[in-house]
């Protein structure tokens, strides 16, 4: 009797306790930037917020080519993952916007995507009565286009995720990858050339690199060169980062991969694929010769880059 009491005690506390924990107020600029990041009153019509497009159970990227902005339509380029952000130096597949609280701002006003200017997206947050309180008491001022930026950037950093069979692998936990996974590993510092544009913790050098998919017809997206106007950057993208890579698919910046094998079929045979590239990088002039063997384990090592909380269960 006495237990079930006790029971009956905690059930009541657990359903008092829901309710309140779910209205808790923001506290920080990071909590803040959650709310704004899932909230589609940032969009013109309120029906898309970030994560219509960078959705959480796909590291933040999308399943779609191109994702749907307001009034049905198609963004240009394919979603990419809005984790691991923390040590990027620029944004965008182009590199055109240098800091991460810049760069929210850009698809708030994207007349495809969420099609607000950001002086309305501002006002409505300041007429909004749980907003403007939140931004007051983080921000200690009225709502403003900095803070707004800031908050959506402070959520973002949090999104860093390093707990894969790689990253314990490397820190010396020998049975965290398959024996597959670490031949992969072989192959995409080596033989694959993969390691040669992505480097780094994160797997991107940050650089902007020619991969061979650009040909130079007219409808053709021209990447970097839109920046900086130099025809040496013609067809050159930010080389993305890996992490995760295996829940983010389609692949590339128009999403022409479906799958991580298509993507390394056409790095063994980019003439397969595309017959008369522009400025393709000297790594994928020749192919690579790949055998089935060395595919798969290259494709399973890619798998270990996914962190614990997308792996399938
Ligand atoms: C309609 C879909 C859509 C919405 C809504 C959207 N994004 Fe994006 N996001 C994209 C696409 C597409 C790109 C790549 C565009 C490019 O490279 O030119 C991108 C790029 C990014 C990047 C840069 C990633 C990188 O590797 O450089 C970040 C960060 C980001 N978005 C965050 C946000 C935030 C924050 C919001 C909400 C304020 C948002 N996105 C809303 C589609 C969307
Ligand atoms: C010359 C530099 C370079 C080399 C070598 C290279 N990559 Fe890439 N990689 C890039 C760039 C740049 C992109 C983005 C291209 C685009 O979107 O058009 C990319 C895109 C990708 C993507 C798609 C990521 C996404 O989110 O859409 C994957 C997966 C990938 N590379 C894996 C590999 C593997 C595996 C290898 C080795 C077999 C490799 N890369 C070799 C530069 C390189």
């Amino acid at each position: 009797m006495m237990r079930f009491t006790f029971f009956l005690l905690l059930t009541a506390l657990l359903v008092l306790s829901l309710p309140a924990y779910r209205s808790a107020d923001p506290a920080t600029p990071a909590e803040l930037g959650e709310r704004l990041f899932f909230d589609p009153i940032l969009s013109a019509d309120r029906t898309i917020s970030c994560a219509s497009c960078h959705k959480p159970e796909y590291a933040f990227a999308d399943t779609l080519p191109f994702s749907l902005g307001i009034r049905g339509q198609h963004t240009t380029r394919n979603t990419p993952t809005a984790m691991n952000m923390g040590s990027r130096p620029y944004f965008f597949y182009d590199g055109r916007v240098a800091t991460l609280a810049d760069q929210a701002l850009h698809p708030i006003r994207n007349p495809i995507e969420m099609g607000l200017p950001i002086p309305d997206a501002v006002r409505r947050l300041a007429k909004h009565k749980q907003y403007k309180r939140w931004f007051a008491d983080i921000y200690h001022r009225p709502v403003d286009s900095l803070a707004l930026g800031d908050a959506l950037a402070a959520f973002e950093f949090t999104l860093e995720t390093a707990d894969t069979p790689n990253d314990r692998w490397l820190n010396g936990d020998t049975a965290a990858m398959t024996a597959s996974q670490r031949r992969g590993r072989q192959i995409f510092l080596k033989k694959g050339r993969c390691f040669d544009c992505h480097f780094s913790p994160d797997f991107t050098g940050d650089e902007f690199r020619n991969v061979g998919l650009y040909t130079g017809a007219a409808h053709d997206d021209v990447g970097r060169f839109a920046v900086t106007k130099d025809s040496a950057d013609l067809g050159k993208f930010k080389v993305p980062g890996l992490r995760n890579v295996a829940v983010t698919a389609p692949y590339m910046h128009d999403g022409r991969f479906r799958t991580l094998r298509e993507v390394i079929d056409y790095y063994d045979q980019p003439i397969n694929f595309v017959k008369n590239p522009v400025n393709a990088d000297s790594l994928v002039q020749t192919p690579l010769g790949l055998t089935e063997q060395e595919k798969v384990d290259l494709e399973n090592y890619l798998h270990a880059l996914t962190d614990d909380r997308f792996q399938k269960k």
